[in-house]
């Protein structure tokens, strides 16, 4: 599996004819390094509805015709606007064309009234990706370490709107994937975290965890 960052929340993920984005903030995106019009996903999955996740999603989906994957709430907010999209909630996995999606909690604002953030464990070829979306640590990310064999482990690491670095280690001793990549950190100075800092500390204190830092426009195969 071919994963690219695209900068703060958004990452690419290709594998045998299927790619699906994640939280597809890119237009305004300092660290963005695509343009919406560059990307043609077949799956979109949207952790929540702030701006800086639910991004160009719905233009994405009009042009491509790609599925938003997001909570009822947000899936629905985006049908509204005219984009192709499946509704799931948190502790539901679905099969699809190309492996299954499971919705995790997250504690965050939804961004739209009603609704729940959420993250995403999903299947595509032959990995388990466990994309966290903007969440603090909680205790039962060990509990998705049950439930799945997590390959890659997408986390947030900007302090103030999630977990900040020293979180972030706790969540991957929790989750114990075999490589973690750190994502939401410094877009802006209020988010700055030093990635390589925390590859230290996890690679320090989570036996069989690698981190792997990627930056935007980088790509690494897992
Ligand atoms: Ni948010
Ligand atoms: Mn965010």
């Amino acid at each position: 599996m071919k994963v690219t960052f695209l900068g703060h929340a958004c990452f690419l993920f290709e594998e045998a004819g299927t790619s699906i984005l994640t939280d597809p903030y890119l237009s305004g995106n300092p660290q963005a390094s695509a343009r919406p019009g560059e990307v043609n996903p077949s799956y979109i999955l949207v952790s929540h509805a702030h701006g800086d996740h639910l991004g160009d999603a719905v233009d994405l989906s009009k042009r491509t015709g790609a599925t938003i994957v997001s909570t009822a709430e947000v899936a629905r907010a985006c049908q509204e606007k005219g984009a192709k999209t499946h509704g799931m909630h948190i502790g539901g996995k679905k099969q699809f064309d190309f492996g299954y999606v499971r919705i995790t909690p997250a504690f965050h604002g939804s961004g739209v009234a009603g609704g729940h953030a959420c993250g995403f464990i999903f299947r595509l070829g032959e990995k388990t990706a466990y994309f966290a979306g903007d969440t603090g640590v909680f205790g039962d990310m060990e509990l998705l370490s049950r439930l799945e064999s997590i390959d890659l482990a997408l986390l947030p690491i900007g302090d103030n709107y999630t977990m900040g670095p020293d979180d972030a280690v706790v969540a991957a001793s929790l989750l114990k994937p075999k490589v973690a990549v750190p994502m939401h950190y410094s877009t802006w100075p209020l988010i700055k975290a030093d990635p390589v800092e925390w590859k230290r500390k996890v690679e320090s204190e989570v036996p069989g965890t690698e981190v792997m830092v990627v930056g935007p426009g980088q790509s690494i195969e897992i």
